[in-house]
């Protein structure tokens, strides 16, 4: 409604976004050729990952989705995440792989694998498209990376800010 658009720098490109999650979908398939997977997303900012992630995957597989979200204002260091959605798959017995957008804190993926490790899966294993390294609070490595970036908010490739850029075909930061 008449809102300019912020000026918006390309951080990752569209073409290096496709050519990464390429790369970990052959790495995926080949990690678990033979095995049952479910994929976990976790909404909403890993949806367009997780959609493309699975076409770059050539094994069966099942994906479910979670959607969390930080409790309280103070939450970025309170490390209380809140349950919004959870999923509908019964996942004893089964190979999870939770695919999320950025792992900052850490604390997001570590409450997620606690939850669902109490579920008695056969194995779970974490994706995440971008890696803010500096950021961590817990001691926390994802199995599978997309991009390691610097300590910048990020927007786009389903990523927003106040629930906008989420449609951006690209990484973008918007200049401080
Ligand atoms: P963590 O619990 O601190 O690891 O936070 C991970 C979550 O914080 C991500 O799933 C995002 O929702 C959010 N987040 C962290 N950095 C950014 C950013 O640069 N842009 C948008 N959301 C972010």
């Amino acid at each position: 409604m008449g809102e300019t658009n912020l000026q918006i720098q390309v951080l990752i490109s569209a073409e290096e976004i496709a050519t990464r999650v390429g790369q970990l979908g052959k790495e995926i398939s080949g990690d678990y050729a033979g095995d049952d997977l479910v994929v976990v997303g976790i909404l909403r900012g890993a949806f367009v990952f997780v959609s493309e992630l699975i076409r770059q995957i050539t094994i069966p597989l099942e994906v479910d989705f979670m959607a969390v979200s930080s409790y309280g204002p103070s939450t970025k260091t309170s490390g209380v995440v809140r349950l919004l959605k959870d999923l509908d798959t019964a996942v004893e017995g089964r190979n999870l792989l939770i695919v999320e957008d950025i792992i900052d804190t850490g604390l997001t993926l570590s409450y997620l694998q606690q939850v669902l490790l109490s579920r008695n899966p056969a194995s779970i294993k974490t994706a995440v498209l971008l890696d803010k390294v500096e950021r961590r609070q817990i001691d926390f490595s994802p199995d599978y990376i997309g991009f390691t970036i610097p300590d910048r908010f990020v927007i786009g490739y389903g990523i927003d800010h106040n629930q906008r850029y989420r449609e951006l075909p690209y990484v973008g930061v918007v200049p401080e």
